[in-house]
């Protein structure tokens, strides 16, 4: 599902590798964390998957798709393929709860029929059903990420993407998401969480690729959070 090849980047005007020989191979229905000290390159390795970059060198397939062939107005329906949740959550402060679930589907033109049908629907598997009217500076930051969470899988992704999804949240609310993201793993997409909590890491035993100035330092089946800070 997602396969990387000896890449290697290197941010414009700098000296370093962001990322260097990163090769990654990760099946279809597979729990991914993804830990390493501030820096280690764990951001720039979810935005290649997301071709928002291209690597320096070596190559990128997701889905299915070889990166480097990809064409520029093929991208969106790569992207459609892919939920992503963010730390900061990235709602749209102007929208209701419904709205920026909705707005997910209306960007890939989904029909209004079953707009309103999916929607409610994915409030409800985060437990935000009767919150639909709210708007995100009325909700807690563990309800704000769980919106996040919705919009991210109404498109009904092969592969979700989390970069520090509970890095604003407290335990509770950091476990709650962490078992939709491990519900959503259970119905078969594939998910790969960037994350600096350790014991969620360390309770989970889910495969850990641990990274180090750029450089992929363990990875193992059922691991463990590697203190390197
Ligand atoms: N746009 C950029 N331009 C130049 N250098 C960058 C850019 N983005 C990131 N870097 C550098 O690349 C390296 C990896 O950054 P990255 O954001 O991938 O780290 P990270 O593991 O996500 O860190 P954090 O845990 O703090 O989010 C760092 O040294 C960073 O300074
Ligand atoms: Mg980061």
């Amino acid at each position: 599902m997602i396969e990387m090849n000896n890449v290697k980047v290197k941010y414009p005007g700098s000296k370093t590798y962001a990322l260097s020989d990163v090769n990654i191979n990760i099946e279809k229905g597979e729990f991914v964390f993804i830990v390493g000290a501030s820096g280690s390159g764990k951001t720039t390795l979810i935005k290649l998957l997301l071709k928002e970059m291209d690597p320096t060198e070596g190559k990128v397939h997701v889905a299915g798709f070889d990166y480097a062939k990809l064409k520029r107005r093929n991208i969106p329906k790569v992207r459609r393929r892919i939920g992503v949740v963010f730390q900061n959550f990235r709602l749209l402060k102007d929208r209701t709860v419904y709205e920026n679930v909705a707005f997910a589907q209306r960007v890939v033109e989904t029909p209004g029929r079953y707009i309103r049908r999916q929607v409610p629907a994915m409030l409800t598997l985060v437990g935000l059903a009767d919150k639909y009217k709210s708007y995100p500076k009325q909700l807690s930051g563990g309800e704000q990420q769980r919106v996040a969470l919705a919009r991210a899988l109404v498109n009904k992704p092969e592969i979700l993407l989390a970069d520090e999804p509970t890095g604003n949240l407290d335990p509770k609310n950091s476990w709650e998401i962490m078992r939709l993201l491990e519900d959503v793993n259970k119905k078969g997409t594939t998910v790969v969480v960037v994350t600096h909590n350790k014991e969620i890491v360390n309770m989970m035993q889910k495969r850990v690729i641990t990274l180090k100035k750029g450089e992929i330092i363990s990875d193992e089946k059922k691991g463990g959070y590697i203190d390197e800070d």
